[in-house]
């Protein structure tokens, strides 16, 4: 790699300007972002299953049709994220062969399971949540077809938080039984969503690079403690208790703006889980392999298709679905 090419990418990353596909980025630069849009598009598909499972018993029409639409937009999502990882020169089923071999990870949050309805509201909120807040500065990330993605991911992610917001408040201010389930839904997503976020900055192995490069503008520590800051005030108006006694209001965290000290998250629970032995990695992948094998004929039916010449814009000659 010559030393004027180097420089002027850095200097491209200094002006804020936008690495596009085309141009000369360091091998480093190109593998972590393969690594992470490709992970950040398996979380949004994999995310599909435990919200898919309650579409067939979403309690009124109105709350399956919304359901409904989340999970399409998820996969919405998935497929923009993979399509910004092709730019990068990895092809679909190569990243579709690492999510199945375990070589590539998926979002923590999603081998959880999901027993009951205030789940689904849980998952909107504070899943949904925990992805907006890190997911909003991948908006300005150094790499064009990523942070173009966010944009319009971040949008319907806004939308997916509201309306979890929602359903949290109809169940807490319902009956007693149904603020229970609010209550309990809450205590089993809190601590997984906030290992969303990543391993403690001082264990992370990759941020200090993508700061640097600009792909992240925030290390993991920093967006987990600005979710904790968004999240009470939340809870309170949902009059639920967040499950951690040493939440505590401390004024001079943020430069003395103030903001939440929070009891320790159990790293061995999630490193378990992030090595494939969560409550539901078995299922979630098994879920996943028979996807696949099921889409077969799918795949050979376009690539059939796109041989015949007969179609333009709806297929590519890698032929991937
Ligand atoms: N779950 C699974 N793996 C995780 C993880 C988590 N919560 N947090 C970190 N890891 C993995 C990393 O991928 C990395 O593994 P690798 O080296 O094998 O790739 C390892 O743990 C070390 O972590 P680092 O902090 O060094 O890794 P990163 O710098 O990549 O930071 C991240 C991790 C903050 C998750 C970052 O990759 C990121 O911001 N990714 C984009 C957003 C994303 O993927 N979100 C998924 C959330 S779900 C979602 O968006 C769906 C929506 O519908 C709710």
């Amino acid at each position: 790699m010559s030393e004027k090419k180097l420089d002027l990418f850095e200097q491209k990353i200094a002006r804020e300007e936008k690495i596009e596909p085309n141009e000369f980025m360091p091998d480093d630069y190109r593998r972590t972002l393969i690594r992470q849009i490709s992970q950040h598009a398996h979380s949004e598909v994999v995310g599909m299953l435990p919200e898919g499972n309650w579409i067939t018993r979403a309690p009124t029409l109105k709350r399956k049709l919304g359901l409904l639409a989340k999970v399409q937009d998820e996969g919405g999502h998935g497929l923009y994220l993979y399509c910004a990882a092709e730019t990068l020169g990895i092809t679909r089923s190569e990243m579709n062969q690492q999510l199945l071999t375990g070589k590539a990870k998926y979002s923590s949050i999603f081998n959880y399971p999901t027993p009951t309805w205030a789940d689904i509201g849980a998952i909107g909120w504070l899943v949904d949540g925990a992805a907006i807040m890190n997911q909003i500065p991948l908006c300005r990330c150094s790499f064009g077809p990523y942070a173009r993605a966010m944009v319009r991911i971040c949008k319907e992610e806004s939308f997916h938080q509201r309306q979890g917001f929602e359903i949290m408040m109809t169940l807490s201010f319902g009956t007693k039984d149904q603020r229970d389930m609010a209550q309990s839904a809450l205590d089993r997503w809190w601590w997984p969503a906030l290992m969303m976020f990543g391993p403690s900055d001082k264990d992370s192995l990759n941020t200090n690079k993508s700061v640097k490069w600009k792909i992240k503008r925030f290390t993991n520590d920093q967006l987990r403690n600005k979710f904790v800051d968004a999240m009470v005030p939340q809870a309170k108006k949902l009059r639920l208790t967040i499950p951690d006694k040493k939440l505590s209001w401390n004024q001079n965290n943020n430069n003395g703006k103030g903001g939440y000290d929070f009891g320790e998250i159990d790293w061995d629970e999630f490193k378990r889980v992030i090595n494939g032995d969560g409550p539901m990695n078995r299922e979630r992948i098994a879920a996943k392999k028979s996807a696949w094998e099921e889409g077969a004929w799918v795949r050979r039916a376009t690539a059939a298709y796109a041989a015949r010449g007969t179609t333009s814009s709806t297929s590519t000659s890698k032929g991937v679905l």
